[in-house]
């Protein structure tokens, strides 16, 4: 997994078993691309791919008539606008004299083996040094002095590359307009760009369409990654499917404002950009202070989009979730939620926990509602330290020792940015909120946003969370943010920083995630954003699991969860079974659909368990017991998407074990269909010299004829209930 460097020619090449990634010093000084992609052998010279004619319209690097250099006709770096380029920038930078012309020019690089820590943010990591190689390249503007650093790490075990850049300023300071994480030019425009769309409910959709020159993309400007825009964006090409086809991505590593760019020009060069959203990001550097930015995942694949999602779900799994939960199933949980909301008084939580232990549940978690006067969503947010005493009478330490007599973890809700006007956190400190002055404040869920781009509110709500963390025996910490950024302003900066905040505000919230991790390095945190509003890789390198949506409809979750899994792993998807009718879509499916569908993400319950009828508490016995036995296999398998319930009547997938000698595959179909044709369900990733039986021997074939052939997918064989939104579980095993 070298990383070479050959001098004569100026030229980097990155390469792994699988992709290579070229660049080369430019005759001008900046830093070009010459080629990622599938592996190619290492050669001291690919400067052919810097075109140099001469063309209408273009402008030149140097007076010099030999060497026709225009930025517009070459692939780059790190782009800047302003000189021979037109499109849009990786980055922009306003000097003392306001101008925003730029020349960042190669100095030096080094190559270590290994990976550096990003500071206060999160980041791809490993483990051991041979793990990974990066490169960090090192540019001058020298009218400024200033420093640019572009940073590359390849792994050596995916087709992955994590990219992001520092920038010091020079001697007279600076104003960052833009800093984009990574900028990708690829020669041609064939492709089709994927995109993970939707909105509170309808999480992360999968959306594509064909690009055309101009601009398209995908962003947040919301304060949170947001169920609007996942920050990620494909770009496949048109014959790409699940199975095999070239596929690029870019994954960025951030919970905030941030856009993902494709601008593809006149001659049909696509440059795809991914980082902070730049309009609503500027950032002053004092003389020699150095702005990080968020880190990028870049990949790619000739394996269609399972190969894409294999490489991300592998590398966020155990390269990007962290400390003891990262190897450990989580405990099946019961939330109180969707049965209590925050009406609830100790006995009902003590009588829920007892049921649910009876039933096999490992743990209680105790959502909204339990601290200050929160009778609704009007009140109490903030005041973490006042107990209830009316609704929890021995506090939340004497309740965490009731669930643990019973032989369950207890798990607690904060929502540790938010407060409301009525609260006392607000009547003491009115300055604590994002606002503007002299303009409305606007209340989102009856609720205001703490300025965590001010230390001093974050060590508050720290101390605040130490102090009932640290009084009760807590295994569990369910994060919500329930509401986007609006008046994003701060009493605490001066004018020319207010464009920082949103930056700012972020790296607050990450802040307090490390001190409470550092402090409680045991607790399991579930992030969550009414939903899964926040569900981005930023989240999961403190909080190793989401709460994929507040629609646990089963079908529903077929989608939800299927379009999340194109870059999430199933460790990572908070997945309940609730009531029926279900809260969000009043539809009637049935618990075991309801089951197979959770059992594909991190399994609990969100449902009134005490008032079950004994044949459906029979059933959840079995559940459980199911998810006990194998959620170590869904847990870590290898996962692949069989049928897209976008685009079918029916949804289907599998995860296959690492030595191939088990697989579960979940199909789910929506409505029921009669007199129907052939229906195979292709199989992927089994062993195909392997014998396999099917659900105990329905079925027993090789792999090559689960894969090529096909499962036939009778109704009556496999026992698929005769109604609409009906499914099944195939346990695919060697015999
Ligand atoms: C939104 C979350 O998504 C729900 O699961 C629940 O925790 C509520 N907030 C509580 O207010």
């Amino acid at each position: 997994m070298p990383i070479c460097y050959h001098e004569n020619s100026r030229t980097f090449h990155l390469y792994n078993d699988d992709v290579s990634y070229l660049m080369q010093v430019l005759p001008n000084g900046q830093m070009g691309q010459l080629y990622f992609g599938r592996k190619l052998r290492d050669r001291e010279d690919f400067s052919y791919l810097v075109r140099t004619e001469e063309r209408a319209m273009n402008s030149y690097t140097s007076e010099d008539r030999e060497r026709r250099l225009s930025l517009q006709q070459v692939r780059q770096e790190y782009p800047s606008y302003g000189t021979s380029d037109f499109r849009s920038p990786a980055f922009e930078i306003e000097w003392q004299d306001g101008s925003r012309v730029s020349d960042f020019c190669y100095a030096s690089h080094v190559i270590f083996k290994g990976k550096r820590k990003l500071e206060g943010l999160p980041a791809v990591y490993v483990e051991a040094d041979g793990e990974a190689d990066t490169l960090e390249i090192t540019l001058v503007d020298r009218r400024e002095g200033a420093r640019m650093i572009l940073s590359y790490t390849i792994f050596r075990d995916y087709g992955a590359l994590a990219r992001s850049v520092r920038i010091q300023a020079g001697g007279r300071g600076c104003r960052l307009e833009r800093v984009m994480s990574l900028s990708l030019d690829l020669p041609d425009a064939d492709f089709v760009s994927v995109q993970l769309s939707g909105a509170w409910a309808r999480e992360r959709y999968v959306k594509e369409r064909r690009l055309e020159e101009g601009l398209q993309g995908v962003y947040s400007m919301r304060g949170a990654s947001s169920s609007e825009h996942n920050p990620f964006l494909a770009l496949r090409r048109p014959n790409a499917g699940e199975r095999s086809g070239e596929v690029y991505a870019v994954s960025l590593i951030y919970s905030g404002n941030h856009l993902e760019l494709v601008d593809v020009d006149h001659n049909h060069v696509t440059r795809l950009l991914a980082g902070i959203h730049p309009d609503t990001f500027s950032w002053k550097l004092e003389p020699g202070a150095v702005f990080q930015s968020p880190e990028a995942v870049l990949v790619y694949t000739d394996r269609g989009l399972n190969g894409m999602s294999g490489i991300f779900h592998e590398l966020y799994r155990t390269r990007l979730r962290r400390g003891i939960w990262r190897d450990r199933a989580c405990p099946i949980i019961i939330n109180n939620w969707e049965t209590t909301g925050c009406e609830f008084t100790e006995e009902k939580i003590l009588e829920l926990a007892d049921t649910a232990k009876s039933l096999g549940v490992e743990m209680l978690v105790l959502d909204d509602g339990w601290f200050g006067d929160r009778e609704n969503d009007w009140t109490g947010l903030g005041d973490w330290y006042v107990t209830n005493f009316q609704k929890l009478p021995h506090g939340i330490a004497g309740l965490a020792e009731k669930v643990k007599e019973r032989g369950l973890r207890f798990g607690l809700w904060f929502e540790p940015e938010m407060v409301n006007k009525d609260s006392r956190l607000y009547r003491e400190h009115p300055d604590w909120i994002l606002q503007v002055e002299g303009r409305f404040a606007s209340p989102g869920r009856n609720q205001h946003v703490l300025d965590f781009s001010r230390q001093e509110v974050v060590d508050y709500i720290y101390d605040a969370m130490e102090k009932v963390l640290g009084s009760a025996d807590i295994s569990y910490i369910k994060w919500d943010m329930n509401r986007y950024i609006t008046e994003c302003g701060s009493a605490a900066y001066p004018a020319d920083r207010q464009g920082e905040l949103f930056h700012r505000y972020i790296l607050g919230v990450y802040s307090l995630y490390e001190r409470l991790i550092a402090r409680f390095p045991e607790i399991l945190f579930e992030s969550c954003s009414s939903g899964g509003s926040r569900f981005d890789p930023g989240m999961l390198y403190y909080a190793g699991q989401t709460w994929t949506s507040d629609n646990t409809d089963a079908v529903e979750r077929v989608r939800i969860q299927y379009g999340t899994s194109y870059v999430y792993p199933l460790c990572s998807m908070g997945a309940h079974v609730s009531d029926v009718p279900n809260q969000q879509s009043g539809r009637i499916t049935s618990m075991a659909t309801r089951s197979n569908v959770a059992h594909f993400g991190v399994f609990g319950y969100q449902m009134n368990l005490t008032a079950v009828t004994d044949s459906e508490k029979e059933e959840i016995r079995r559940q459980i017991a199911w998810e006990k036995e194998h959620r170590d296999l869904i847990r870590c398998g290898r996962f692949y998407r069989l049928r897209d319930p976008f685009r079918e009547n029916t949804g289907a997938w599998l995860v296959v074990s690492g030595d191939r000698r088990e697989a579960m595959v979940g199909y789910y179909q929506i409505y029921r269909e009669v007199n129907t044709g052939w229906d195979f369900l292709k199989l992927e990733g089994l062993d195909p010299d392997m014998l396999y039986s099917v659900n105990g021997g329905v079925q027993v074939s090789y792999g090559d004829e689960l894969m090529n052939l096909g499962i036939l997918l009778d109704q009556e064989r496999f026992g698929i209930a005769k109604e609409d939104y009906a499914s099944i579980i195939l346990h695919i095993k060697a015999v």
